[in-house]
């Protein structure tokens, strides 16, 4: 991981699960960090190793670099959006690591840089617990001088730091993407689980092929994103109905022994759209 290489005033807006990490992590990296959060017993618990703020507009005024780790842009824009913590900000840098669409990054950026703060879009794909280590990442993307500013202050912050682009909204839009694929792919893979466990296959079978079939799936997502480009749907491996039937089966094998079938059934629902446009 990248050793820091100087000291910064660093303020953390919201102390949940993650701001609770990121706080600590930047306090033991040797920062002057600063914490504010609503509910101040959670802030309590910095004493000591941190100067805790009694409103957010002085967590603001306290340092050149502002985090928030709010629970949405939302609860950001309401904290952030009052005249005394805007006033705050002015000329100071904030970087908002909350989870957000990209239009809320758009107007998040517009606000500040109406505002005259320097704004950088942060995305943390890691839990808590990984906050700190090799098994992080977090996404940044904005103006290239300002991640540059302030690389090394939040190097410490995770295993891989990476710069994901110029356009501001880069960085949510690779983790909302990321968090579509990771979620359907987990909801999968339990139905999978599901359905092994009713027939009494053992898991170990199914855990035992799980590289295969993640190694198939980046097969078939390179493949499809290959002809997504090209605008290609031609293809004689496999008739969009015998893609259907088969997902057929796996519905009913799961209605058949009481299982969950409305993740496969939605995806039916897709292969009928398909073969009605043809
Ligand atoms: N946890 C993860 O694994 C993870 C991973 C990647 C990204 N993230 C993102 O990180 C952000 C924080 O997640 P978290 O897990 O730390 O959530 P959390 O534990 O629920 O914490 C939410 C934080 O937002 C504050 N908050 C919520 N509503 C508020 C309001 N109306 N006014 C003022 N403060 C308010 C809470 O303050 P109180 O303490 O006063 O309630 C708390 O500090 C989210 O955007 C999340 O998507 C989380």
């Amino acid at each position: 991981m990248t050793t820091r290489t100087h000291r910064s005033r660093v303020t953390v807006l919201g102390l949940g699960q993650m701001g609770t990490a990121v706080a600590r992590v930047l306090s033991e990296a040797g920062h002057d960090v600063t914490v504010w959060n609503r509910t101040s017993s959670k802030s309590e618990a910095f004493r000591g190793s941190a100067t805790v703020a009694d409103s957010a507009a002085s967590a603001c005024q306290a340092s050149d670099v502002v985090l928030s780790v709010l629970s949405s842009y939302a609860v950001t824009d309401e904290i952030l959006r009052a005249p005394d913590a805007t006033d705050a900000l002015r000329g100071r840098t904030l970087i908002q690591m909350s989870t957000g669409t990209p239009d809320d990054v758009r107007a998040t950026a517009s606000w500040a840089a109406r505002s005259g703060v320097q704004y950088l879009d942060a995305k943390i794909i890691a839990y808590p617990n990984s906050i700190g280590t090799e098994l992080s990442t977090i996404l940044y993307s904005g103006a290239p001088a300002t991640f540059e500013r302030w690389q090394d202050t939040l190097a410490p912050l995770a295993g891989e730091n990476e710069f994901v682009g110029q356009g501001v909204t880069d960085a949510a839009t690779f983790d909302l993407a990321w968090l579509g694929f990771w979620y359907g792919a987990s909801a999968s893979f339990l139905q999978s689980l599901a359905l092994c466990r009713a027939e009494q296959l053992p898991v170990e079978k199914l855990l035992s092929r799980l590289r295969w079939m993640v190694d198939f799936i980046e097969y078939s997502a390179r493949d499809a994103a290959a002809r997504v480009e090209r605008d290609d749907f031609s293809g004689a491996d496999c008739a969009l109905e015998v893609h259907r039937h088969a997902l057929e089966d796996v519905t009913r094998a799961s209605k058949n022994r009481g299982l969950d079938d409305r993740l496969p059934a939605a995806v039916i629902e897709l292969f009928d759209r398909a073969i009605s446009l043809g």
